[in-house]
């Protein structure tokens, strides 16, 4: 891929530039799509993301100091900071990196100090996880140049750490998860609970689009948390009738059915889509198994109503991207993804019609919210390298 050669090197070269000898290793991070199950993944359910062929490229060499010291190519901007011990947060960019220093000394590892150079052509706030990308390089980065051993899904843990406890953003596990796990030509089916990764191929002819609304909405942490919390709420009203349970993993549809009239709203709604939408993972996985594009797309088309309806996080403009795809011949079906609230709408298409549903989505967006959506075509690609 042209692409990652020229990333790989702009990181190598910024690095040459800035510190003025070549870098040890280039260390390259992908972003992720999720295909389907939405905000299932803090509640210990299932998801079933792809890592994208969009990246972030860390280009480090070890230094004798304590220190971090980082270049971010694509904003202009050095930060350096201590190791021994890692400040606290300060906002901003830098606070990922460090994040990760932090919680990787937390376990108790010792990082050797590094010089680095920062690029991403992962979008910033579009759902595409750049955080998660950048926090995956670094600590892959840091655990090549000090030499410790930390395998891939404790890895993906600090980093989760790192985004909840320093820089203060209760994200779900899935995010650093599928940046560690990608697999080329496949999603993965994770499983929030035990962490157990399944790759899942994608069928041949099949494309991956990403349409991104361009709204960034301020709210999505708050309502982000708000979910969280109502989620735990229902888990609490639940558990009196089934004293087992421990998350909304835990409730089986007819459970649910059942004992739905306990759960005042929003409570109900939001229960009624988790365990929906955990279900529909698994059938969804099974669908794409079988090579059934239609019932892997039929699958995405409910996801959305459910995150629109009941878990009310959609907005004018995903819906409107999400039913326009819909209506497109070829295109098997779309869904609001990430958080919600603005960002990003992924169509699983055939190759043949990415172009006629690209300029659907163009022509329709412009005409009602007169702005662009920016389109990606993206590969599902391997984790990080
Ligand atoms: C964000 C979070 C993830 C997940 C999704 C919703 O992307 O970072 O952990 O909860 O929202 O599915």
């Amino acid at each position: 891929m042209q692409h990652t050669t020229h990333n790989s090197q702009l990181a190598a070269q910024a690095f040459q530039e800035r510190f003025g000898y070549p870098p040890a290793i280039v260390v390259r991070a992908p972003g992720r799509v999720n295909l389907l199950g939405g905000h299932t993944d803090y509640n210990e359910g299932y998801v079933l993301p792809a890592a994208v062929d969009r990246a972030a490229w860390v280009a480090a060499a070890p230094v004798s100091e304590p220190v971090g010291r980082i270049v971010a190519l694509d904003l202009g901007e050095e930060a350096t900071f201590s190791l021994t011990p890692v400040p606290p947060p300060a906002g901003g960019w830098a606070d990922y990196p460090r994040g990760v220093a932090w919680a990787l000394a937390e376990r108790g590892l010792e990082l050797t100090g590094v010089e680095a150079a920062l690029t991403s052509d992962v979008p910033v706030g579009a759902g595409l996880s750049s955080s998660a990308a950048v926090e995956v390089a670094f600590a892959w980065a840091w655990r090549t140049l000090s030499g410790f051993d930390l395998d891939r899904t404790e890895l993906a843990l600090a980093c989760q750490q790192a985004e909840n406890d320093y820089v203060g953003v209760r994200c779900g596990v899935m995010d650093q998860m599928a940046a560690v796990w990608g697999r080329a030509g496949h999603a993965i089916l994770l499983d929030c609970r035990t962490l157990e990764v399944e790759p899942v191929r994608l069928p041949d002819g099949v494309a991956i689009l990403v349409a991104d609304t361009t709204v960034r909405r301020e709210l999505a942490s708050s309502e982000y948390n708000r979910r969280r919390r109502e989620c735990e709420e229902a888990v609490r009203l639940l558990s009196r009738h089934l004293p087992s349970i421990r998350a909304l993993r835990d409730v089986s549809p007819e459970e649910f059915a059942r004992l739905q009239h306990h759960l005042p709203p929003p409570l109900r709604q939001r229960a009624r889509h988790v365990i929906a939408d955990n279900a529909r993972v698994l059938e969804a996985v099974r669908a794409l198994q079988a090579g059934d594009l239609e019932r892997m797309g039929e699958a995405m088309r409910r996801c959305h109503r459910s995150l629109r309806d009941d878990y009310e996080v959609s907005s004018p403009e995903l819906d409107l991207l999400a039913e326009t795809a819909w209506n497109v011949p070829g295109c098997y079906g779309a869904r609001l993804t990430g958080a919600g609230f603005g960002g990003c709408v992924v169509a699983l298409v055939a190759e043949t019609a990415v172009d006629d549903l690209a300029a659907a989505l163009r022509r329709t967006y412009q005409a009602r919210f007169r702005r662009r959506p920016t389109i990606y075509t993206c590969r599902a690609a391997d984790g990080v390298t």
